[in-house]
């Protein structure tokens, strides 16, 4: 069963860091899903799962594209960085054979994965973002209990940088 973390962010960059504690948890096979709207966040969240998995390339929007590939650090092969927001209805998913480029070396991180239907599964993860003023961001993230545990510990160790590995 999932569990939910809440957290409110105050800058992009605060947005980026939750990213890369996220991205830390993620093992290969994962899947995360993105929800919000435009200019919500889920893009800059990205970033932070990208530096965190040691992705190469640059992170953008991949509207036009729908699929960006990031090479990463091993034991995983690859990011995939999809954005649905331009599909017109469901079927047009299978068109981009997502089945074919994921393995458990892959790591999967969709936005707007709702307009997918249900035809890519069930998310491993997932994060919902709500803009709240200009720069603050909510974020609900969701994933199964004892891995929400890892990332409220690597919460509490950046309040408290000194606390891992210095003793
Ligand atoms: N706390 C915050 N977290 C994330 N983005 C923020 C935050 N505050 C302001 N922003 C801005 O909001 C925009 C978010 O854009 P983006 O990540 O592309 O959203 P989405 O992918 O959800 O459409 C960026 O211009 C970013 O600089
Ligand atoms: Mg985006």
């Amino acid at each position: 069963m999932n569990t939910t973390l809440t957290a409110r962010t105050t800058s992009p960059e605060a947005t980026i860091a939750l990213g890369r504690l996220l991205g830390q948890l993620l093992v290969g096979g994962d899947v995360v899903s993105l929800i919000g709207g435009l200019g919500a966040g889920k893009t800059t969240f990205v970033k932070g799962i990208v530096e965190a998995l040691g992705g190469e390339g640059p992170v953008r929007s991949p509207t036009f594209a729908f699929v960006h590939h990031h090479r990463c650090r091993q034991p995983l092969d690859e990011l995939l960085h999809v954005d649905l927001y331009r599909i017109d209805e469901p079927q047009e998913v299978d068109g981009l054979a997502l089945d074919e480029l994921v393995d458990d070396a892959t790591v999967l991180i969709i936005e707007w994965m709702e307009r997918a239907g249900g035809l890519l599964g069930e998310p491993s993860v997932t994060v919902d973002f709500t803009v709240q003023e200009e720069a603050t961001r909510l974020i609900v993230l969701s994933m199964p209990a004892p891995r929400l545990a890892g990332l409220v510990d690597a919460l509490h160790d950046g309040d408290r940088p000194a606390s891992r590995g210095s003793r």
